[in-house]
């Protein structure tokens, strides 16, 4: 079950950056495009930013009571978490990161519902997803990162 979860939440990553780079896209050409807003555009905003709460959610479980959840680990002796890469990473930078990613899909998203000309609806969304995406590249633990590596698909 823990297992399944942590898988589910590392290939949702897939699932948020792929939809993030669709969104980037359609909100980009329909800023310099000038077309409408339509009911794909607001379909795709909706996905990006349901696959960003259900991993928000599993992640809120696995920062808590997961492997290395702050309720289920006793720390070594001599560790503390702002001095031990692992555990600063996990329990404090990855979370408040991905939070702020997630706010800031969010935000985009409800430029779908705001009473402006569509152009700027799109501008707008345009920012809050590019910077949501740069957060989510820099926050995600990439097999390349030191210390805090892991795999690019569940159990590869
Ligand atoms: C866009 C949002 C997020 C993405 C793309 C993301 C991505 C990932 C990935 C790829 C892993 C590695 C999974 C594995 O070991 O196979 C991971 C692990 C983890 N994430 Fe996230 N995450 C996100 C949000 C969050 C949030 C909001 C929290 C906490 C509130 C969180 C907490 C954790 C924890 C604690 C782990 C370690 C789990 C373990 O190895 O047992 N994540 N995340």
């Amino acid at each position: 079950m823990q297992n399944g979860l942590v898988h589910l939440h590392n290939l949702l990553r897939w699932v948020i950056i792929i939809l993030l780079l669709v969104s980037i896209f359609k909100s980009y050409s329909g800023w310099k495009s000038g077309r409408s807003f339509t009911a794909s555009d607001k379909r795709i905003w909706l996905f990006t930013m349901v696959a960003a709460h259900i991993t928000l959610l599993l992640g809120i479980l696995q920062v808590f009571v997961g492997r290395y959840g702050i309720l289920t680990t006793e720390l070594p002796e001599g560790v503390t978490v702002m001095k031990d890469k692992f555990y600063r990473f996990f329990w404090v930078e990855h979370p408040l990161m991905m939070i702020i990613a997630i706010v800031l899909i969010t935000l985009g998203r409800g430029m779908s519902k705001k009473a402006v000309p569509d152009t700027v609806k799109f501008k707008k969304a345009f920012w809050f997803f590019i910077f949501a995406l740069i957060i989510i590249l820099i926050a995600v633990p990439w097999p390349f990162r030191e210390g805090v590596a892991r795999p690019l698909f569940p159990g590869i």
